[in-house]
């Protein structure tokens, strides 16, 4: 039987689960696939920490050398997380001949360009199933099963922290602020949840699903994100009078070379496939040119499901004759092919807070048609406190930046723009 011996660079939550993975499911990776896979080395901040593995204690080393310069290590599996260390430790890695193996989207999206290049030089792979959705294996998905596709389009709800937020303030009317200390204390979200509520996780992982989806880089800089901290009770009961679903989504258009690539609070209708996903679950809805429309669903986090992908890649990666690598030019700019387009078409959810007397909706069709904005839908709430009326329009599809110099252009002693979402068919 032939033996792997990787080493480990970090053993927190998904370190911890891969290594109990690998114990508890040996026999059965021996047996399929005539493999023996043994962790050498263990790279940790701190070697004396309580462990969720029972990972030997003269394993652990607090020196990045011990795992990438050990000769007998071909596979380093990367789970630390953030951008540095750890992409130098993957270079440092691939460049002394190893595969790595990564479940860091921060480090991929930002550094993919240079990983690849180093994997390519030594003729080593660069595995990241596990960097995007958790367990769904969209990035093999996405790179193998639809080569045969042309990817018009991709929408993602790619962050579960989120997800579970909005999907508790759907359900109770609860506050933003009250979900997400709950969400903290049951160890859903990060004592600093920036990253996940500021829409910027999703952007990481938009970045590399995009890249493969269409054939050509889509850096992060280019996705525009947008989070959910400003999103109130109030926004998610009307939308759901109105019949839709609020979801944090990632979604990639594409439309001949012009792509668009955006993270946002969005409206879906209730009947979309996305909308019935809810809690910490990942998912992922596309469309290509052959294969129509698919939705792939799964956990996109925790110990065991982001494991799930994370042994998989090393089993592919010890397995591989060849190790295949993205074949559109992985360099740090955008695809100079793809033109970037930021003024895309939505439909718009607008929340005013409006005067309550005749004229005043007249007046706010002619500020939005001014700019080519129709009305699709309307809805008015009860009168609030200060003696505005709340006052919900849905748009007809429109240009972004259409809508937002027709808003801009409200007059603020008629109404107030209380909020803008945007809202998918
Ligand atoms: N958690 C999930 O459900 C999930 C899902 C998909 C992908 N991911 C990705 O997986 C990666 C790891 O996530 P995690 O939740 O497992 O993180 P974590 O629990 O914080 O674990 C990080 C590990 O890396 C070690 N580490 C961090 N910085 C280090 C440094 N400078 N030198 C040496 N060791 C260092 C830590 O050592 P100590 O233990 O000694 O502190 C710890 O063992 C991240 O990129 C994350 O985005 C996570």
């Amino acid at each position: 039987m032939k033996e792997v011996v990787i080493g480990f660079l970090g053993c927190g939550n998904v370190g911890g689960g891969v290594w109990n993975l690998l114990e508890n499911f040996s026999k059965e990776i021996a047996h399929r696939n005539h493999l023996r896979v043994r962790v050498k080395k263990v790279l940790v901040r701190d070697v004396n920490k309580a462990r969720s593995c029972a990972v030997p204690a003269e394993l652990l080393t607090t020196d990045v050398n011990e795992v990438v310069c050990d000769p007998e290590i071909s596979i380093v599996v990367e789970f630390m997380g953030g951008e540095q260390p750890a992409t130098e430790y993957m270079l440092l890695a691939l460049r002394a001949g190893k595969t790595v193996v990564t479940a860091n989207k921060v480090a991929l999206a930002l550094n993919w360009h240079r990983l690849q290049a180093a994997a390519q030089e030594k003729n080593v792979g660069l595995y990241y199933e596990a960097s995007v959705g958790g367990a769904i294996p969209i990035i093999n998905v996405l790179q193998n099963s639809l080569q045969a596709n042309r990817i018009g389009h991709m929408m993602g709800i790619i962050n579960g922290t989120t997800n579970y937020i909005l999907s508790r303030m759907y359900e109770n009317g609860e506050d933003y602020r009250d979900v997400l200390g709950d969400a903290q204390r049951l160890g859903l979200a990060e004592p600093n949840p920036a990253a996940d509520v500021e829409g910027l996780d999703a952007a990481y992982k938009l970045s590399i699903m995009a890249s493969l989806a269409f054939h050509g880089r889509v850096p992060f800089s280019k996705v525009y994100a947008e989070g959910i901290t400003k999103l109130t009770a109030m926004d998610i009961s009307c939308g759901k009078e109105m019949g839709y679903v609020l979801k944090l989504l990632a979604i990639a258009k594409r439309e001949g070379n012009t792509v668009q690539v955006r993270v946002h609070p969005t409206f879906l209708p209730q009947a979309h496939p996305l909308s019935s996903v809810n809690g910490s679950f990942n998912a992922i809805y596309l469309h290509g040119h052959a294969c129509q429309e698919m939705m792939l669903q799964g956990r996109g986090a925790g110990d065991m499901p982001t494991a799930s992908a994370v042994v998989s890649d090393i089993l592919r990666a010890a397995t591989a004759h060849e190790h295949i690598h993205p074949t559109f030019a992985n360099t740090a700019e955008a695809d100079p092919s793809l033109v970037f387009d930021d003024n895309w078409e939505s439909q718009y959810f607008v929340r005013l807070a409006a005067e309550d007397r005749p004229g005043v909706l007249e007046k706010i069709a002619g500020w939005l048609a001014r700019e080519n904005v129709s009305i699709a839908t309307m809805l008015q709430k009860g009168k609030a406190d200060d003696g505005r009326v709340p006052l919900i329009i849905v748009t007809h599809a429109a240009r972004e930046q259409s809508l937002r110099k027709a808003l801009a252009s409200f007059d603020k002693a008629v109404c107030t723009v209380e909020s803008v979402i945007r809202v998918e068919a």
